[in-house]
């Protein structure tokens, strides 16, 4: 009765330790080699053997001790040997000796060398009323040994193993399932909207990645519109870029860059001798965009002839050198640009309404920036980013004042226009703000007018002034008394001058 007692208090401890191994860690078979070194360490366990049921239903062994390294890696198959026919039934077995029990598979150990008698016990490890593996002990041979009380002992090992192993399962499936919508949500997004470094999320162009991410997979032939400097070359780059064609060339024809003359051997090549300074023969853009995409940019300025001749390519993909009587096919995608009214230039006559039908088959239009303002402080911020690395500056951001003056501009040159503005201005600055008057001359009185008025000296210093006021007053957070002091002037006059440039110091107060 004594030593029954003593031998409960030591399951008891088992258990508690084996219940924090298993609760404490991720790492499953790391805990479960720690159960498995306890059964050792406390009952006398000369060997033990976890085996998990696979998903092809064969058995392995997830964790061991006492066995060595080429008996953890036998397996066996359901209802095969002890092992496997207590995952089968999902009834535990008791083999008293070990010397007398031919179903032994003896896979992970040979018993046959043992010196002394020992005892197998073997229990199933049952997870959500199923049976997942087992759970198996070699213990010494004793006469007196209660096998009842081992197995339910073991059983309750057992089934603190089959928690740990449905926990770590669904911890696993949580993991694969966040990495999976993680990867898709990436894609999603490179898809939607990593398009070669375009910035803005106005619904303008949120439209347009949109018609580029539809469009860029198949070989249709695309018309970018919009107003200079929008960003149709950098719509056609993206279109390329993430279509099948990407690893092959994308090449670019400025029609408006070339006199006539040039334009057709530009395009279409040329064979040696095919006109006075044809030396040698040269092959044209369609050629050296073979498999890529081809970008004929300014296209509304391409004169009737030439129009004429890139109607057959666009028809039939095949052209001939200049000189040459030999046809080439040409697997090339085109993109087409403009800035033009094509359909004003149709209606007088210089542009062909045949190209034009051929042309524009999927339109993609950029909407000026000043119809898409939400996207003007991201260009900015950008902008700002780049050339200030590039130029090696310590540039942190743009004050309110000339924030305004940038939101209020009508920006007729648009994104190039931007561009160009946030450059001067970071070369121009000289301290680590922008301010209003590192802007170009065009925004400084544009503010109020949204017109291009040239600018007078006083105008200049009151934008300045202006300027200076709502930095301290933002420094200040609106505080007047402070931000006269930091001015070094007087209270007085900087209310007078507030209210003369209608500041709203209110504004800063937050
Ligand atoms: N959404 C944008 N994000 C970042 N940069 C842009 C964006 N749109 C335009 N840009 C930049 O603005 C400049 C002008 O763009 P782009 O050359 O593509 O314009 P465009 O429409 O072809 O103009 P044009 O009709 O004058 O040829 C480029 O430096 C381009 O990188
Ligand atoms: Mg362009």
């Amino acid at each position: 009765m004594k030593s029954m007692e003593a031998d409960d208090g030591k399951n008891l401890t088992t258990l508690l330790e084996a219940s924090k191994s298993l609760s404490g860690t991720l790492n499953l078979k790391h805990s479960l080699h720690r159960v498995l070194e306890i059964l050792e360490q406390r009952h006398g366990a000369a060997r033990s053997i976890v085996v998990l049921l696979g998903q092809d239903s064969d058995l392995h062994i997830e964790a061991s001790n006492g066995i060595a390294p080429e008996g953890q890696r036998a397996r066996y198959s359901l209802g095969e040997g002890i092992v496997g026919r207590v995952v089968q039934s999902g009834k535990a077995i008791v083999i008293p000796r070990v010397s007398l029990e031919p179903m032994l598979l003896n896979r992970a150990f040979n018993r046959k060398k043992l010196r002394g008698e020992e005892s197998f016990l073997c229990v199933p490890i049952v997870s959500n009323r199923k049976v997942i593996g087992a759970l198996g002990v070699d213990l010494p041979f004793k006469r007196d040994r209660d096998y009842d009380r081992s197995i339910k002992f073991l059983r309750v090992v057992a089934s603190l193993i089959g928690q740990a192993v449905r926990v770590e399962r669904l911890v696993e499936a949580e993991t694969h399932r966040l990495v999976e919508e993680n990867i898709h949500l990436r894609e999603e997004l490179r898809e939607r909207y990593d398009f070669s470094h375009m910035v803005g999320s106005s619904g303008g162009m949120r439209q347009v990645y949109e018609q580029i991410g539809r469009v860029s997979a198949t070989n249709t032939t695309v018309l970018i519109r919009g107003e200079s400097g929008t960003g149709k070359e950098l719509v056609a780059r993206a279109i390329h870029y993430n279509s099948p064609r990407a690893k092959k060339p994308f090449v670019k024809v400025s029609c408006s860059a070339l006199p006539d003359t040039l334009i057709e051997s530009e395009l279409f090549g040329y064979e040696k001798g095919a006109f006075t300074g044809a030396q040698s023969r040269k092959p044209g853009r369609f050629e050296s965009a073979e498999g890529g995409s081809l970008l004929l940019d300014e296209i509304g300025d391409l004169n009737p002839a030439i129009q004429v001749k890139l109607l057959r390519v666009v028809q039939e993909r095949e052209f001939e050198r200049l000189g040459s009587t030999q046809t080439i096919k040409a697997n090339v995608r085109l993109i087409a640009a403009t800035n033009r009214n094509l359909e004003k230039a149709i209606a007088e006559g210089t542009f062909r309404e045949d190209l034009f039908y051929r042309l524009n088959v999927y339109t993609i239009f950029i909407p000026p920036l000043r119809e898409r303002k939400p996207d003007v402080m991201a260009l900015a911020d950008y902008f700002l980013e780049k050339y200030t690395k590039e130029h090696g500056k310590k540039i942190r951001r743009i004050s309110t004042p000339a924030i305004d003056m940038l939101m209020s501009y009508h920006w007729p040159g648009n994104v190039r226009e931007l561009e160009n503005a946030i450059e001067r201005a970071v070369l121009v600055c000289d301290g680590n703000v922008i301010h209003g008057h590192h802007l170009p001359p065009t925004l400084q009185t544009a503010e109020a007018s949204g017109t291009l008025v040239k600018v007078s000296l006083s105008a200049a210093v009151a934008s300045y002034e202006k300027d200076l006021i709502q930095d301290a007053l933002k420094s200040t957070r609106g505080n007047c008394s402070r931000a006269s002091r930091l001015l070094s002037t007087t209270e007085r006059i900087l209310n007078y001058k507030v209210k003369k440039y209608g500041i709203d110091s209110g504004r800063f107060r937050a």
